[in-house]
C-alpha cells in the first residue's frame, strides 16, 4: 500500500547551470498532444504555485518572500517550456510582472519545438483596471482576457493603448473559453501562475490538468490565504504525484496531474 516517492535532488549552487536547468526541464514535460497545430487538440493547463509548509501563499504580501534559488530555477524552467503565461491582473500588478524574455538556455529547444522565443503574457481581468502604461501591454503579443461585463470605457482605453483585449465569457472570464482561445492561438502549453482567485475559478471549471507546487521550508502563520480561493468544489479533484524534487535549501517541488486525465 505504501511506497516511497524518492526525491530527485538538485543543489542550490547549480541552479543557473544550463545542464541543471535542462535536467529540471526534463522533469517537467508537457504531454506531446499539447503541441498540436492551432485550433486542434485541447491545451494542457498547468498551474504553478509556491506556499509555506503551513499553507501561506504569500509572506509580507508577496510570493517572492517564500521563494529561494531552486524555486526561481523551477519558475524559470516552467516559463521556458510554456507557450503562454496566464496570470490574474492583481498578481501581475502586485508582483511587478514584466514581459517574459527569451531564455538563452532554452531558445534553441524552443525553436526546435516550433515555439516563439519566449512565452506570451496573458492577463486575466474583469475590471480592466490595468494601467494603460503597464509596460507588457506595449508588446504586440500580450493579451488581456476579459468578459463582456467589463467596463466599456476601460476596454476602449486599453485597446487605444495598443492592448489586445479578448472576451472569454459574459460576467466573468470562463476558464473553458480562455483555454479554447489559447488553443486557437496555437498555445497548447499553458502555464497559469495564479493567483489564488484565478486558480479557484479554474478548479471550479474543472480545467486544471496539472499543479506544480513548491513547498517553501518555512512556517509563517499570519492571515495569508491558500493557493486556491473561491467556493468549495462540489466534488474533490483527485491528483496523482508524478515528480518530487528537493534542493539543498530544503525546498520541495512536486508535480501533480489530474486523475483521471481529461
Ligand atoms: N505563492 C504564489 O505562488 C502566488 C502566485 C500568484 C499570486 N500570489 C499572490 O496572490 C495575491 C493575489 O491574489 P488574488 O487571488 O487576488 O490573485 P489573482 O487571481 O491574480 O487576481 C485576482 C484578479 O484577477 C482577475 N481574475 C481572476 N479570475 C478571474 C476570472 N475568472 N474572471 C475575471 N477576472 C478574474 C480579477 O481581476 P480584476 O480585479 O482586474 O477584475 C481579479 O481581481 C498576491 O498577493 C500575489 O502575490 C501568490
Amino acid at each position: 500500500m505504501f511506497s516511497e516517492l524518492k526525491a530527485t535532488h538538485i543543489t542550490s549552487g547549480s541552479v543557473d547551470d544550463p545542464a541543471t536547468l535542462r535536467a529540471l526541464a526534463d522533469l517537467y514535460p508537457y504531454p506531446p498532444t499539447s503541441s498540436s497545430p492551432p485550433g486542434t487538440g485541447t491545451p494542457w493547463f498547468r498551474v504553478n504555485f509556491v506556499s509555506s509548509i503551513d499553507g501561506a501563499v504569500t509572506r509580507n504580501g508577496k510570493s517572492g518572500d517564500l521563494a529561494g534559488p531552486g524555486d526561481r530555477a523551477v519558475f524559470r524552467v516552467l516559463r521556458a517550456l510554456a507557450d503562454v503565461v496566464v496570470v490574474g491582473a492583481r498578481t501581475a500588478l502586485t508582483e511587478g510582472y514584466r514581459q517574459p524574455q527569451p531564455d538563452d538556455v532554452f531558445v534553441a529547444a524552443r525553436r526546435r519545438d516550433g515555439q516563439a522565443p519566449a512565452p506570451t503574457l496573458a492577463l486575466v481581468s474583469r475590471s480592466l483596471g490595468i494601467p494603460t502604461d503597464y509596460s507588457p501591454l506595449a508588446h504586440p503579443d500580450t493579451v488581456i482576457f476579459t468578459c463582456e461585463a467589463a467596463p466599456a470605457d476601460r476596454r476602449r482605453a486599453l485597446t487605444d493603448a495598443g492592448a489586445t483585449v479578448v472576451s472569454c465569457g459574459e460576467d466573468t472570464v470562463d476558464p473553458e473559453l480562455l483555454i479554447r482561445e489559447c488553443g486557437e492561438r496555437g498555445w497548447g502549453r499553458v502555464l497559469c501562475e495564479g493567483g489564488p482567485s484565478l486558480f479557484g475559478s479554474a478548479l471550479a471549471a474543472g480545467v486544471v490538468d496539472e499543479l506544480c507546487h513548491t513547498t517553501s521550508p518555512m512556517l509563517v502563520a499570519g492571515g495569508a490565504g491558500r493557493i486556491a480561493n473561491g467556493p468549495a468544489l462540489a466534488s474533490q479533484r483527485s491528483m496523482r504525484p508524478v515528480t518530487v524534487v528537493a534542493d539543498d535549501d530544503g525546498f520541495v517541488f512536486t508535480r501533480w496531474v489530474r486523475e483521471p486525465a481529461r
